[in-house]
């Protein structure tokens, strides 16, 4: 009988990494993935500790690494099944979406297409849904292409907006969505690979 193959994780997140620490946490007792790298473009992020703390390599890069295609060939090297982007706020360069295909994730806290785009991120997010007066709002999580939040839904769950929300209320609730089914969606799409 054939074995399934280990799964191998890298994270991209640029800044607190409450997402990254629950997707961490939801596989560290599953032998067969593996949360193999995180790597963060801000030597501040609070996902550096994170990571740290349940002793999982953490890397910062400048941009300039990325530019010079140094992450490209990190990513060529590892070889992952799946590159997660859990709050990473920079474009992937499209020669690292052309050698990943549908193996890039991300996820948005609003309900694509709205709200959606170059600089659209975090609570900025939150605040245009407020000002938009909409009834819902929620996550998304798509495959990256080469345009932001553009890729193929694969996932949306949606929360309403009540009248007494303010950007951080809605923050916190969004993020419960996220930390309940980025992990489910992740290892989801690795048993449809294997
Ligand atoms: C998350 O809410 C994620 O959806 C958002 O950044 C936050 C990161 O939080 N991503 C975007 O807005 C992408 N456009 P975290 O660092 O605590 O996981």
């Amino acid at each position: 009988m054939s074995e399934k193959k280990n799964k191998k994780i890298i994270i991209f997140s640029s800044g607190n990494g409450t997402n990254a620490e629950e997707i961490i946490k939801y596989f560290e007792n599953k032998k067969e993935i593996n949360i193999h790298l995180v790597l963060t473009n801000n030597s501040n992020a609070g996902v550096l500790e994170r990571a740290k703390k349940h002793k999982i390599p953490a890397i910062f890069y400048n941009n300039e690494a990325f530019e010079k295609k140094i992450v490209f060939e990190i990513l060529n090297f590892l070889n992952p099944d799946l590159i997660v982007l859990a709050g990473f706020l920079r474009k992937i360069p499209d020669i690292i979406i052309s050698k990943f295909p549908n193996k890039i994730i991300n996820i948005h806290p609003a309900l694509l297409p709205s709200h959606g785009g170059k600089g659209m991120y975090g609570n900025k997010v939150h605040k245009s849904v407020i000002r938009s007066n909409d009834s819902k709002t929620g996550i998304t999580i798509h495959f990256v292409n080469g345009d932001y939040d553009k890729g193929e839904i694969i996932l949306q769950k949606s929360i309403n907006v009540e009248s007494k929300d303010s950007p951080e209320s809605l923050l916190k609730r969004v993020q419960k969505l996220e930390h309940k089914f980025y992990p489910l969606i992740i290892e989801k799409l690795l048993d449809e690979q294997s």
